[in-house]
């Protein structure tokens, strides 16, 4: 019935009408919007609240030839109303649980407001911090990223599209569009067909798997063409070969920016190029545009038949994805129903997503707080800013979050209160400009530092040095927050710092001065509650680094161990081998050293790599085993696993949640193997003195290595190194598949 509605949609459309459905057009002012859905656009991002959008819903259906609803689209990226953890944050949870829940209120509030449509997941793997946009997906790896993106996709769209409550959403940005050059956005992406099959196109086959409805075509060139006129990308690899069957919309202006790339001379060849080579929907406002050519708005004429197929097997997907999400039957919200601030169920349901994403990376005992502490200072640009949302918030929608200050002086007084004792003293001096701290402000805070039992110094990268546009040469924290730390360590009072910032920053020249430096990101609405909630000692951290912290922008990339190795690795039995500086001018004495892989201004291998985080107790793995020592070609094929078990004990006094890790390493294989690989990830939640089993299968897509051979996916017989935990020197188990 669906296929026939479609059908008949298609049928009774003109050219003009149908370049309009395909089309998402930005508009400033609802008299505007109205205009366009009169004009029977086919998707227009949301004018502001339910109310707006039933008018222009309404317009659409009552008042167009073919009534057809409209798709009202945004970037709902990790929160409307209620602000999630910024995904790059969320990736630290390691929970797909957490990232659900993101998804599903994202979609219950959006949704209740008219938004039937978010780009949003990112599932772009990044491994350069340059990069600002790599804190609007999960990090480095092509696991956690297809894992955590499905999980938002299933939350946004739930088991049917048609549920209340739901949103399509976009896998994006289609593709490599993370590996950008030099981590510059927009940058150019040259990369080999294994790399972009192992590494970068994982994510989008999970999202596809997971029945995302749209895909977003990326800025970038790929191989020397804009993947927005690749036909081998867009219709080749993500609809033939990953199957995808939803609608690609293109990047803002994504269809035009092919003049400037110079591969097309004017817009209607850039639009024929476009969906020659796959896109389905334009993003900007060109195919069908009234206001700009009035007597003709269609940019294109409909006279080559090859375009014409094109364009109406464009419309179909569009046609499929309005009827999907029932928008035929009620294309309307209740406006009595919208969501306009965050809930309680639904900040709670943020505040336990965000407890598990904050990293502690270093700690000598110093937080959290002792009850020792009585006075306490607080001090840096974070102590008193409610900048906690991070990138791509819709601020018009969102409320902002409250300061570390008053959640830490809260926090404090309950902590007290519990205990039945006097609250410590806090002193607060924030306020200081994150991006030119000065040298009174420096003084000033050192010469109260002199006088406290303990400083928390909450030091900023601002939520608008990251995401679009926002690539940064020099990761150091801006403004010389440094001379904050080196003030406050000569002054020998317990130093802890608190890093909000949107990515991995190059924290070389301080990170050994605090006793303690938590990675707070940006967490949300809830966000400093939870950073409070650690520092006293309530909620004990347990994220692990999705991406690791560079020790020199020089170094970049410089992701874990899921590259290939070199023929001349400066480890040596998966340690490193020695500082390259260490070596003198005339070089080292051992010269299988000397020509090695590395730098030699530079210690190898990142500060914290992916996977490092700290929590208040301590966790040990023990009775790690396979069930099974070997395994056959044929039984993996045949969709058989190897499980991995073992027993996770919590070693410490304090109850705490443990993300266990589990890599594999192909030992000989016929292309370069990684040198380690994430296999999997699970958060247990283990209790003092106590201990969980964690099981892990072990498939063939674990195993498999991607080959240009025209073979594909394979796995290839032999040893495979098994381990749990960050640690690449952990003792590993083995596994042999034969033949
Ligand atoms: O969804 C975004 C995309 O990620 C970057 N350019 C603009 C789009 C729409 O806002």
């Amino acid at each position: 019935a669906q296929r026939e509605h479609i059908e008949a949609l298609l049928a009774s459309l003109t050219w003009e009408e149908k370049l309009a459905q395909i089309q998402i057009t930005f508009k400033m002012t609802q008299e505007e919007c109205l205009d366009a859905a009169r004009s029977g656009i086919g998707a227009l991002f949301w004018p502001g609240n339910a109310a707006d959008t039933n008018a222009v819903q309404r317009v659409a259906v009552e008042e167009t030839a073919h009534g057809i609803p409209l798709l009202i689209g945004l970037d709902v990226i990790h929160g409307q109303r209620t602000t999630f953890p910024t995904p790059l944050a969320m990736g630290a949870s390691f929970s797909a649980a957490a990232a659900q829940s993101c998804a599903a209120v994202s979609a219950a509030e959006a949704r209740s407001g008219g938004v039937t449509w978010t780009f949003s997941p990112m599932v772009d793997v990044s491994r350069d911090p340059r990069w600002g946009r790599v804190a609007e997906g999960f990090g480095e790896d092509p696991l956690l990223t297809a894992e955590l993106g499905a999980a938002m996709v299933s939350g946004y769209q739930h088991e049917r599209l048609d549920e209340p409550g739901t949103m399509a959403a976009t896998a994006k940005h289609f593709i490599g569009y993370g590996a950008a050059e030099g981590g510059r956005d927009y940058n150019t992406v040259d990369m080999s067909a294994q790399r972009l099959h192992s590494v970068y196109l994982p994510p989008f086959a999970a999202c596809v798997q997971a029945g995302v409805g749209s895909v977003m075509a990326s800025f970038n060139t790929f191989n020397g063409r804009p993947v927005h006129a690749s036909r081998r990308l867009l219709t080749g690899v993500l609809k033939d070969e990953l199957g995808f069957t939803g609608a690609i919309v293109g990047d803002a202006s994504g269809v035009e920016n092919l003049i400037p790339h110079g591969v097309a001379a004017n817009l209607p060849d850039a639009a024929r190029m476009s969906l020659a080579a796959g896109l389905d929907v334009e993003m900007g406002g060109h195919l069908h545009d009234p206001a700009a050519r009035p007597e003709h708005p269609a940019l294109l004429d409909g006279d080559d038949p090859a375009l014409a197929a094109r364009v109406d097997d464009a419309v179909r997907r569009v046609l499929a994805l309005k009827l999907a999400l029932g928008l035929f039957e009620n294309p309307y919200v209740d406006p009595a129903a919208e969501i306009t601030a965050p809930t309680t169920e639904h900040l709670a349901a943020a505040r336990a997503a965000a407890e598990k994403c904050p990293v502690l990376l270093t700690n000598d005992g110093a937080l959290p707080i002792a009850p020792t502490a009585r006075r306490i200072l607080l001090a840096g640009p974070a102590a008193t800013h409610t900048d906690h949302l991070g990138a791509w918030v819709q601020h018009f929608a969102a409320p902002p979050a409250q300061s570390l200050a008053d959640a830490l002086t809260a926090a404090l007084a309950a902590r007290a209160a519990d205990a039945d004792t006097p609250a410590p003293e806090l002193t607060v001096l924030g306020g200081q400009d994150p991006l030119g701290v000065t040298e009174a402000e420096v003084a000033e805070v050192a010469a109260a530092a002199a006088d406290a039992d303990l400083v928390i110094l909450a030091l900023d990268e601002p939520s608008q040095l990251t995401g679009e546009a926002t690539s940064r040469a020099d990761l150091h924290l801006p403004g010389d927050q440094a001379a904050l730390v080196h003030a406050v360590a000569a002054t020998g009072t317990p130093l802890a710092v608190v890093l909000v910032a949107g990515r991995p920053l190059v924290v070389e020249d301080w990170i050994e001065e605090p006793g303690a430096v938590l990675m707070a990101w940006h967490l949300g609405t809830t966000a400093p509650e939870v950073i409070a909630d650690i520092l006293t000692g309530t909620v004990n951290p347990s994220g692990r680094l999705p991406m690791g912290f560079p020790r020199h922008s020089g170094q970049l990339p410089a992701t874990y161990d899921a590259h290939e190795n070199t023929g001349r690795p400066a480890t040596r039995g998966g340690e490193m081998i020695k500082p390259a500086f260490d070596m003198g001018l005339d070089g080292p004495a051992n010269l299988q050293e000397f020509f090695t892989s590395k730098y030699r201004d530079l210690e190898l291998g990142p500060r914290f790599r992916f996977g490092h985080g700290l929590s208040y107790t301590g966790f040990t793995y023990r009775d790690a085993e396979l069930n099974r020592a070997t395994i056959t070609l044929a039984e993996l094929n045949a969709g058989q696993a190897v499980e991995v078990t073992a027993t996770v004990a919590n070693t410490g006094e304090r109850d705490g949640e443990d993300v266990v890790l589990l890599f594999t390493r192909d030992v000989l294989a016929s292309l370069a193997p990684a040198v380690r690989r994430l296999a999997g990830f699970q958060r247990v939640a283990v209790p003092a003195g106590g201990s969980a089993q964690v099981t892990f299968r072990l498939e063939r897509s674990h195993l498999a290595l991607w080959d240009d051979d025209g073979q594909g996916w394979r796995v290839e017989p032999g040893d495979f190194e098994i381990r749990l935990g960050p640690d690449p020197a952990a003792e590993p188990l083995l596994l042999t598949v034969t033949d």
